[in-house]
């Protein structure tokens, strides 16, 4: 039997640390099921000590997760960060805490202000140490390891391993290095580092060069047993290892190197699906695995060659990762239990009775208007439903002029949270930008438009199309707005809505 590989999902920590990719609460346990039916072995859930709603996040995605998968939450090697991670794991039937420090000199000069490599291993030291007193089970990151020397992160891994950390993560922090090397790298550690065969060694790869599923394999041929990933690569500037990639690549290599892993891959283009319209980050067409291109064949020779015998051109059978097939599941004549069955499939739980009938009614509007609902409409229509509930203002009607040679004027009715009515007009260069200044005239909130895309959610002429946008607040933080209509100016008024209510929500918060 070859080697396992522990899969440790970081969608919802490093993933949610894309730009706009924040997610709530209800969102996280949407995705935590997802990766349960992945079967996930460690789902980092947060960074606890960052805010209340990271906090109560970490809660309750253990307890949603029950003995089913490890949880884990993440601090720096601070105190106080670990007192209140442990606070957040104390219902979890399997807690993990992650602590750790910066090992290249980058970080230890500038980061740590000239700290010394001696003091950053004495404060990683005495994380492990704490975080041991509240459970077995602490894994240490060596911030930025693909920039230090070898013989300083052995030196720091060697001392937390007799510290007692039971996983040693080994960063690729800057997405720098380049698959040889980092596997050296693994290697070195696995020949210098005394009881490093008792622990279990990660490797965590970012992909500013392109190259974090090769680093990550580079890891694994070398040694490593645990592969940090998120789905569809989602994370720090470009992004994490792909779960659906890492994973793939070693069951197709599963002899070379000599592993495996329990994930469930017919789960992947759901999951994708699922954190592509939760979060508004695209998928690009081209992406392997879960791109809408990823089995697609155009040109004639490669079409041949395909109904002659898929595998000529085809390395993965695409009804492997759930790529294939229909996922037309309900129309207006779908009833009350089949909406329920299809959302609990789904990921979505909605045990307030009232709450269901209003999904419901929400379900036959969108059903009237198109004959067949797919699964991405259900998670529009859940999204929609969800960022109702807690808006501040909400779109009561929106109407537009526009087309040649007329000046684009729209005139919109918010409602406020108090139930205040308020209506407002301005035109402009085009529809969206009439729309938005006459929003702005009533919820008078500063900010950048920084991106605006409008998706097709489904095929078909009667598909919702789905804008997401991006706005800058002045202190630079970028907040996600997603609005799905059939009619795109309906969309794109709730789209903006929906960034503004949470910009303000956020700055109501501080
Ligand atoms: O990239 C990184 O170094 C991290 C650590 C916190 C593991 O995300
Ligand atoms: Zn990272």
């Amino acid at each position: 039997m070859s080697r396992k590989i522990d899969i440790f999902d970081t969608t919802l920590r490093d993933g949610e640390q894309s730009p706009g990719a924040s997610m709530n609460a209800q969102e996280k346990l949407v995705i935590t099921r997802e990766l349960l039916r992945l079967n996930v072995d460690v789902i980092e859930a947060g960074f606890p000590v960052s805010s209340p709603g990271d906090f109560e996040a970490v809660r309750a995605i253990a307890a949603e997760c029950g003995d089913k998968a490890v949880v884990c939450g993440l601090t720096r090697a601070v105190e106080k960060d670990i007192d209140v991670c442990a606070d957040a794991l104390k219902d979890c039937a399997r807690p993990r805490i992650h602590t750790g420090i910066g090992v290249s000199p980058q970080h230890l000069q500038y980061k740590f202000k000239g700290m010394t490599l001696d003091e950053a291993i004495d404060t990683g030291v005495k994380a492990v140490k704490h975080a041991r007193t509240y459970v077995e089970d602490v894994q240490f990151y060596a911030e930025d390891a693909g920039r230090s020397s070898y013989e300083d992160l052995a030196k720091m891994i060697q001392a937390v391993v007799k510290a007692g950390a039971t996983v040693v993560n080994i960063p690729d922090t800057t997405g720098f290095s380049v698959p040889w090397e980092f596997g050296e790298r693994i290697k070195y550690l696995m020949e210098h580092v005394d009881g490093i065969e008792d622990v279990t060694v990660a490797v965590h790869c970012h992909n500013d060069l392109g190259m974090a599923t090769a680093l990550t394999l580079a890891g694994v041929m070398n040694g490593a047993t645990q592969v940090e990933c998120t789905i569809n690569g989602l994370g720090e500037r470009a992004g994490n290892t792909a779960m659906e990639e890492v994973v793939m690549a070693i069951s197709m290599h599963e002899d070379e190197l000599d592993a495996h892993t329990d994930i469930n891959p017919k789960e992947f283009v759901q999951a994708s699906r699922m954190v592509s319209s939760i979060t508004g980050i695209m998928v690009q067409p081209n992406k392997a695995i879960v791109g809408a291109n990823a089995f697609s064949h155009s040109s004639g020779i490669h079409q041949d060659g395909v109904i002659k015998k898929r595998e000529t051109y085809e390395i993965i059978d695409p009804e492997d990762v759930g790529a294939s097939g229909s996922n037309i599941v309900l129309s207006a004549r779908s009833g009350r239990a089949a909406l329920r069955a299809r959302l609990e499939e789904l990921g979505y739980q909605i045990d307030d009775e009232e709450q269901f009938e209003k999904i419901h009614e929400e379900f036959l509007e969108l059903a009237d208007r198109k004959k067949e609902v797919f699964d991405e409409d259900l998670h529009s229509l859940m999204g929609e439903h969800d960022r109702g509930l807690d808006a501040l203002y909400t779109l009561k009607s929106v109407q537009i002029s526009c087309g040649q040679p007329l000046t684009p004027t729209a005139t919109v009715t918010l409602v406020d949270a108090d139930g205040n009515e308020q209506t407002a007009s301005d035109f402009g260069t085009g529809p969206v930008d009439a729309l938005y200044k006459a929003i702005n005239k009533i919820v008078q909130a500063e900010n950048d438009l920084t991106e605006f895309s409008v998706l097709s959610v489904t095929r078909g002429i009667d598909a919702l199309g789905e804008v997401t946008i991006r706005i800058t607040a002045p202190d630079g933080q970028v907040y996600t707005g997603r609005g799905s209509e059939c009619d795109i100016t309906v969309s794109s008024a709730k789209a903006y809505l929906n960034a503004l209510n949470r910009m303000l929500r956020a700055q109501g918060d501080k």
